[in-house]
C-alpha cells in the first residue's frame, strides 16, 4: 500500500485580477479515497487538479493561496521539490499523451531517469507496470513498437502504466475518458477501480453515470456571484446522486443544465 491522504486548506488560484478560478476550498481526501469531480465547464475542476501537483506553476501572474499538504510533504512549501512531488503526485490528462517513442520506453522514461525502479530491472517495472494498467497482454510482443501506432484506448492505458511505473501515492486523471469509445472507457473504469486498491484517486469527469459508478465521494463545482470557482457540494457519492443539498447539483446531476 503507498497511497496517501491529502489535505487541503483555504486553497484559492487566482490567474489574473482578482477572480479566483478556484476560491478557497478546505477539504480532506483519504488515503485510498476514490473521489470524482464534476460540474459545468470553467467553474476550476482542471485547475484544482493541477493544484495537487502545482502544474500550474509556470502561468506568468498567477498565484495560488492556501496550504496543500500530501501525506506530511507541504506542497506549496518553497524548499518542496516540484520532480518528487510529481513523482507521488501523477497525471494523466484528457487526450493520451505517449512520447513518440516505444512502448516499452514510454513506461521504462520515469524509472529511468528518477531512478525510481532500484532493485528491480527496468524489463520488470515495464511489465509490472503494463499488467497493472491492464495492457501488457495487448502488447507483450511489440514492445518495441512505436506507442503512437497503439489504438486510443491502448494509448490512454500506456499513460496510467507511465504513471504507474514511478510508484506514485495519487493519481489524477482529468476527463481520462473523454477522448475514448465506450468500451474503451469501460476498460479505463474497469481499471480505475482496481487502481483504487493502491493509490487515491482524484479523477474529473462530464460523464455523470461514470461518477456514479466508479467514485466513493464527489465534489461538485459552481461558479458564485463573482464567477469564482467554488465547491458548491461535497459528500459521499450515493448521496450526491439520490439526496443532494444543493438545488444546483440537482439541477445539474439531472441534466437539466447543458
Ligand atoms: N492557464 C490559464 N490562464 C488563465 N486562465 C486560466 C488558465 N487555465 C484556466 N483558466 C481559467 O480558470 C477558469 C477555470 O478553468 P478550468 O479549466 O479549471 O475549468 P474546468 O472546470 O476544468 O472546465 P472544463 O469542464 O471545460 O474543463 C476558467 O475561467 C479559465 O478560463
Ligand atoms: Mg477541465
Amino acid at each position: 500500500m503507498n497511497e496517501s491522504g491529502i489535505v487541503l486548506d483555504k486553497v484559492s488560484k487566482i490567474f489574473s485580477g482578482d477572480v479566483a478560478a478556484v476560491n478557497d476550498i478546505s477539504l480532506e481526501i483519504a488515503p485510498g479515497e476514490f473521489l470524482v469531480l464534476v460540474g459545468p465547464s470553467g467553474c476550476g475542476k482542471s485547475t484544482f487538479l493541477r493544484c495537487l501537483n502545482r502544474m500550474n506553476d509556470t502561468i506568468p501572474g498567477a498565484r495560488a493561496q492556501g496550504e496543500v499538504h500530501i501525506d506530511g510533504m507541504d506542497v506549496y512549501a518553497p524548499g518542496t521539490d516540484v520532480v518528487k512531488l510529481r513523482m507521488r503526485v501523477g497525471m494523466v490528462f484528457q487526450r493520451p499523451n505517449p512520447f513518440p517513442q516505444s512502448v516499452f520506453d514510454n513506461v521504462a522514461f520515469g524509472p529511468m531517469v528518477l531512478g525510481t525502479h532500484r532493485g528491480s530491472s527496468l524489463a520488470d517495472v515495464v511489465e509490472k507496470s503494463l499488467r497493472s494498467a491492464d495492457l501488457w497482454g495487448e502488447v507483450k510482443d511489440t514492445l518495441r513498437q512505436d506507442a503512437l501506432a497503439l489504438s486510443l484506448g491502448q494509448q490512454q492505458r500506456l499513460c496510467i502504466a507511465r504513471v504507474v511505473a514511478v510508484a506514485p501515492e495519487v493519481i489524477l486523471m482529468d476527463e481520462p475518458c473523454s477522448a475514448l469509445d465506450p468500451i474503451a472507457t469501460l476498460r479505463i473504469e474497469e481499471l480505475m477501480r482496481t487502481l483504487t486498491e493502491k493509490y487515491t484517486i482524484v479523477i474529473v469527469t462530464h460523464n455523470m453515470q461514470q461518477a456514479a459508478r466508479v467514485s466513493d465521494r464527489t465534489g461538485f463545482f459552481w461558479l458564485n456571484e463573482q464567477r469564482a470557482g467554488i465547491l458548491a457540494e461535497f459528500g459521499a457519492t450515493v448521496q450526491i446522486f439520490t439526496s443532494p443539498r444543493d438545488r444546483r447539483t440537482e439541477d445539474y446531476i439531472t441534466g437539466r443544465y447543458g
